[in-house]
């Protein structure tokens, strides 16, 4: 079943627990990760606590919780939950404080909620989505998985009030990624994705979607590209830890090629699945 947790104590999800001077709450003063679990079993785990702990050194948020701490919490929280397929979302915030900018001398909190995740279907996989593009109106640290998501929601919104299910960000004229994924171009079959910098998020699934390349014998180039060049491109797909590698088929209404998903997206994907299958830790 869905679970909560917040600072030592498993919750219901519906109950009321953040108190009123929680910095995630005030300031979105926090950082965050979302894990997946397939059948029972972690996938990249110590990626994303890795990435999580990168994140709050990034913004000086020390908490007295060791990685092994962490990793612990978040298997207790998923066994709880009796789930086998679900998503955990853990945040770690600057703690409860009087509301004042400057950081307290107060524990972190830490949160979590564990819920069931159904996996995408074949047919909608097999449909592909479409996007629209949208400025990307973030500020300059976009490789801190901060809690502070307000561009990225808009967006998103923007994005379904167009009958998207995506914005594609773009900084003067060259995509960064997507509201909640990495963006790929696949053009003369290769892929070409924007290199890691302080504008986007290392995606993990970026991460697998690369080695996976690596081993199709695909090169994976890691370059800035343009919207023309989307536009132009054989195929568009995009990443992440819930989407996994999703086509993008349309985008601002006009079609990706034959508007139908690309062959090597979808061959990405299952590769994915399988990647995900043989991992053995729980
Ligand atoms: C802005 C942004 N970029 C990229 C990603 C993809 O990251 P991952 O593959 O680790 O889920 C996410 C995931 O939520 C995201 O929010």
């Amino acid at each position: 079943m869905t679970i909560g947790y917040f600072n030592g104590e498993f919750i219901s999800v519906e109950q009321l627990v953040i108190p009123i001077d929680e910095r995630g709450h005030q300031f979105g003063d926090g950082v965050y990760e979302v894990i997946r679990v397939y059948d029972g079993k972690f996938f990249m785990l110590e990626e994303h606590i890795e990435r999580l702990f990168k994140s709050a050194q990034a913004i000086r948020l020390q908490g007295d919780q060791s990685i092994e701490e962490i990793r612990q919490l978040i298997h207790e929280a998923v066994e709880k939950s009796g789930l086998a397929d679900c998503d955990v979302y853990i945040q770690i915030t600057r703690g409860v404080a009087t509301r004042k900018h400057l950081f307290p001398d107060v524990p972190v909190s830490v949160s979590m909620t564990i819920r069931p995740m159904k996996p995408t279907s074949d047919t909608v996989r097999e449909k592909g989505m479409k996007a629209i593009f949208h400025e990307d109106e973030r500020w300059a640290n976009c490789y801190i998985k901060s809690l502070n998501l307000l561009p990225n929601i808009l967006a998103k919104q923007t994005a379904q009030d167009a009958g998207c299910y995506e914005a594609i960000l773009v900084k003067d004229g060259f995509v960064t990624e997507g509201t909640s994924s990495n963006v790929y171009i696949v053009s003369d079959k290769t892929i070409y994705t924007t290199p890691l910098s302080k504008h986007i998020l290392a995606g993990i699934t970026r991460m697998a979607v690369k080695e996976l390349a690596n081993g199709l014998g695909v090169p994976f180039v890691e370059k800035q590209f343009t919207t023309e060049e989307l536009m132009q491109a054989d195929e568009v797909f995009i990443t992440s830890t819930t989407n996994e590698v999703m086509p993008i088929v349309n985008v601002d209404g006009k079609n990706i090629k034959d508007g139908s998903a690309g062959e090597m997206t979808l061959k990405l994907n299952a590769k994915l699945m399988e990647l995900v299958k043989s991992v053995q830790h729980t």
